[in-house]
């Protein structure tokens, strides 16, 4: 699609770890060595329209943050193509990493502990040239108010704030940046569910006032409902279904997708927690990704075709915006 203003283009990320020298003495006995690369993110194509806000969901370790590092300019895929605006992210370029912020799970790793807050949420905009030494203050007092906190406490370190605050100021200093797109990675993970919501209703906000551009990584369905536009459910490194996000709830197509959303826990209307069943089987290792369709193993409608042969992304409704990966939905 032309209109979209983020691109990933056919992204592939491969981690390989150095192979020790025991191995290669291993090799000369004949010794199989085991498999030393990582398949993080395969052949994965999404597109974000300006404004929009795009959910990836996917159990831990399918792939999520290696594609988020990778779009905003942190590590490069090993093929593929990442652009803004019709702009390629390349990695270290100076406007690169003004474009695209991220917040991530653990605010407090996120933050240095010896920097007052306020300097920290200057120091981007003042190096970028967003902002005058002048105007310093109160542009950081106005990203405080922004995302809830008092204007007074720019002079507090991290340690002084409670979870939820501290991702506050987290995205305080992200969004000081005037980003035009935001990757939020398990931004509220972390924290107390009480907390949760008051975090996820900020995101709500500050989406409609500052009209962002959101990819919202989530290991949890249930969280990313209320944010996004769009979902994109990832499975060992591949996007195996997407769609708007009614429709993804309503009508979800892929048997992963179904099982995901089993697994979200549910309130009964007397308070007390639905049962909910865990997907059958493990994440098989990234390491030795298995032939064929990756969920096979686990799929209650597997068939020989799917042992064998990768599923790809295919539309599945007349909209033309809801597509899924199974061989099955023929
Ligand atoms: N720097 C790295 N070196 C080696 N393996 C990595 C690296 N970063 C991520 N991985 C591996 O890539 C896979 C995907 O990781 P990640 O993107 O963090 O998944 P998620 O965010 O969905 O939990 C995992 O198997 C993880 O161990
Ligand atoms: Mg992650």
């Amino acid at each position: 699609m032309t209109d979209d203003f983020v691109r990933i283009d056919k992204v592939t990320r491969r981690f390989t770890q150095p192979t020790p020298w025991t191995e290669h003495v291993m090799a000369r006995f004949g010794v199989e060595p085991p498999a030393r690369t990582v398949h993080a993110v395969t052949n994965v194509s999404l597109g974000i329209k300006r404004g929009e806000a795009l959910g990836l969901v996917g159990e831990s370790g399918c792939g999520k943050s290696t594609l988020g590092r990778i779009l905003c300019g942190i590590i490069p895929p090993t093929e593929g193509h990442v652009s803004i605006g019709g702009e390629a992210v390349t990695q270290g370029a100076k406007k690169a990493t003004r474009r695209v912020q991220m917040v991530f799970q653990n605010p407090f790793a996120s933050l240095n502990p010896r920097m007052p807050i306020g300097a920290a949420i200057g120091e981007g905009p003042l190096a970028h040239g967003l902002v005058s030494r002048a105007e310093l203050a109160p542009y950081i007092r106005s990203w405080l108010e922004r995302v809830g906190l008092p204007a007074d406490v720019a002079e507090r370190y991290p340690h002084q704030f409670s979870g939820g605050q501290r991702q506050r100021v987290a995205i305080a200093r992200a969004l000081a940046m005037q980003p035009d797109v935001l990757v939020c990675d398990e931004p509220v993970a972390s924290l107390d569910v009480s907390i949760q919501a008051q975090i996820l209703n900020l995101f709500l906000t500050l989406r409609e006032e500052l009209d962002l551009t959101l990819l919202f990584i989530s290991h949890d369905l249930g969280v990313v409902r209320h944010i996004c536009d769009r979902v994109a459910v990832m499975y060992l490194g591949r996007i195996v279904e997407e769609a708007e996000t009614a429709s993804l709830y309503d009508s979800p197509a892929h048997p992963y997708t179904r099982a995901l959303l089993d697994s979200i826990p549910r309130l009964e209307a007397d308070g007390s927690e639905a049962q909910f069943k865990a997907i059958a089987g493990e994440l098989p290792s990234p390491l030795r990704p298995p032939p064929g369709c990756a969920f096979h193993e686990r799929c209650p409608l597997a068939f020989d075709l799917c042992h064998s042969e990768v599923p790809l992304l295919k539309t599945i409704d007349r909209s033309d915006q809801h597509r899924a990966a199974c061989h099955a939905l023929r």
